[in-house]
């Protein structure tokens, strides 16, 4: 049934730009944060929001623990937040302007901030996708711009100006 080589799959989807965020928790007082470009807005009402994580992920394990998830979507200034939360688990936070608000981790100066509870949890295939409540939200006064993961690399948008 499945003919599709997982190189090729990649390739392909390595073709379909995705932004950059950090989905976080605070759990036994431990601050968590996995690098996540699958997030999208899912329903208007009721608020929902969600995104796909690896099966095999000690980060995600961790996350499904917490009462409140914190999405920090990254803005093009942000690639070095991104790196910093694909070090090691104990090291991610290190360095970083953040704080807890709303019941989550918030890293300073992002494009947007939201906080997520639980709606649901469903399998699909490697993967699962966290399909959450979206319970608060905002974006900085003066907009700022997002950086996006596109073919295997970090853009800005403004590359397409050119
Ligand atoms: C730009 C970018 C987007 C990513 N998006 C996802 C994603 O949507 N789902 C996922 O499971 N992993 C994603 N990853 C990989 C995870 O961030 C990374 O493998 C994870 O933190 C490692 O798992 P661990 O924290 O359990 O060691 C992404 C990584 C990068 C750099």
């Amino acid at each position: 049934m499945n003919e599709i080589d997982p190189k090729y799959f990649r390739q392909v989807m390595g073709q379909v730009p995705t932004c950059v965020t950090v989905v976080t928790a605070m759990v036994d007082d431990a601050p968590i944060a996995m690098v996540i470009g699958s997030f999208v807005s899912v329903s208007l009402d009721p608020p929902l929001a969600g995104f796909f994580c690896t099966n095999d992920s000690y980060s995600w394990e961790q996350l499904k623990k917490a009462d409140t998830l914190g999405v920090n979507v990254l803005g093009e200034h942000q690639i070095d937040v991104s790196n910093a939360c694909m070090r090691d688990l104990g090291e991610r936070f290190d360095g970083l302007d953040w704080e807890m608000a709303d019941g989550a981790p918030r890293i300073a100066d992002t494009t947007a901030w939201m906080t997520l509870t639980e709606h649901q949890i469903i399998p699909a295939g490697d993967h699962e996708f966290g399909l959450y409540n979206v319970m608060t939200m905002s974006v900085p006064d003066e907009a700022k711009p997002p950086v996006i993961f596109y073919g295997g690399a970090y853009r800005d948008l403004s590359e397409l100006d050119a």
